[in-house]
């Protein structure tokens, strides 16, 4: 074997056994086997030789070549058995290991909240409505007896979508949708969000809950109000609760009063209330001179805040779960 041959064979086992990866190894046999490979190219050379060493020539480059695919063989067997214990290891399933325990959902402590006042009014003969969160401005406001220049109406105060169109800043505006198809006497209520434009803070939001009742029938007085709202809170807050009426201002009713509740040493105000304005039955059909009604909204935030002991009413609309899962 001449020179060239033996440094070649040297060359070429070395390169072979130091292939790192399957495609190493094929870019190996290519440059020493391939077409325009050195074993190939020394096979070319046999032409030039005399006669006489052709046998020998050959011989020699056929084992060289030899050499070298064996040597290839083994080292990809030997690449594919690491590359499957590679698979192996990295791709193995631990059968014993315990499983992973599913996040169970539940009631947000807010929703359970609004529940309970809602089976604390059907307990007390009231009936459920829904009204659309996006309003008309003359349930939200006109029909609500509201003065034409009333500040709860500037466009500060609400998110209008269309001069006709904002979304509701009260529950309230239920009472102008739902009376006009019915005829007294009725128990309704119905609560959900409401939206004012207000800066956040731990107190305010611009997005908020009420809830929102009425009754219209003969001979409905402030006592049946304030009997009706006392036996709510007693059932929200407990047997011992005091409720207080102050007198206070809403164009939809005529006595208004603010209502609130006694809990530890302090007094929660929870909302307002009064007797349906007689602007207000005349308006949807009802003659308030046979009817009367009373009427009571009260923020469901605030609740929930107090039952909870929640201090900041961001942590609402948060979805934190650190603070969801510890009710
Ligand atoms: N809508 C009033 C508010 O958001 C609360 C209210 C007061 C509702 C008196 C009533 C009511 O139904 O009679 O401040």
């Amino acid at each position: 074997m001449s020179q060239e041959m033996v440094r070649l064979r040297e060359e070429a086992l070395a390169s072979v056994a130091g292939a790192g990866s399957l495609a190493a190894l094929e870019a190996a046999e290519t440059h020493w086997l391939g077409r325009k490979g050195a074993v190939t190219g020394l096979m070319r050379q046999i032409g030039a030789l005399p006669p006489e060493e052709r046998p020998a020539f050959g011989q020699a480059v056929n084992a060289l070549k030899a050499a070298i695919q064996e040597a290839i063989e083994s080292r990809r067997s030997e690449l594919a058995a690491g590359e499957s214990d590679r698979i192996l290891r990295t791709e193995a399933i631990d059968v014993t290991r315990p499983g992973r325990v599913p996040m169970v959902g539940r009631r947000h402590s807010f929703t359970a909240t609004v529940d309970r006042v809602a089976e604390v009014m059907v307990g007390v003969g009231f009936e459920m409505v829904d009204a659309p969160e996006v309003e008309e401005y003359r349930f939200n406001f006109a029909a609500l007896n509201y003065p034409a220049e009333h500040p709860a109406m500037d466009e500060q105060m609400s998110f209008y979508v269309t001069d006709d169109l904002l979304l509701r800043t009260q529950t309230t505006a239920a009472q102008g949708r739902v009376m006009p198809a019915r005829t007294p006497p009725f128990r309704i209520f119905t609560l959900g969000r409401c939206f004012r434009v207000d800066a956040l803070d731990a107190n305010h939001h611009h997005t908020f809950n009420q809830v929102d009742g009425f009754m219209v029938d003969r001979h409905v007085s402030m006592a049946d109000l304030k009997g009706t709202l006392a036996l709510m809170m007693r059932e929200l807050f407990g047997p011992e609760t005091v409720v207080r009426f102050r007198p206070d201002f809403f164009p939809f009713v005529e006595p208004g009063a603010e209502i609130a509740v006694r809990l530890g040493d302090r007094w929660l105000e929870l909302g307002g209330a009064g007797m349906i304005h007689p602007n207000v039955l005349r308006g949807v059909g009802i003659d308030p001179e046979e009817w009367s009604g009373f009427a009571f909204g009260m923020g469901l935030d605030r609740m929930w805040r107090v039952r909870y002991g929640i201090p900041d009413i961001r942590l609402l609309y948060e979805n934190d779960l650190r603070m969801l899962r510890q009710f």
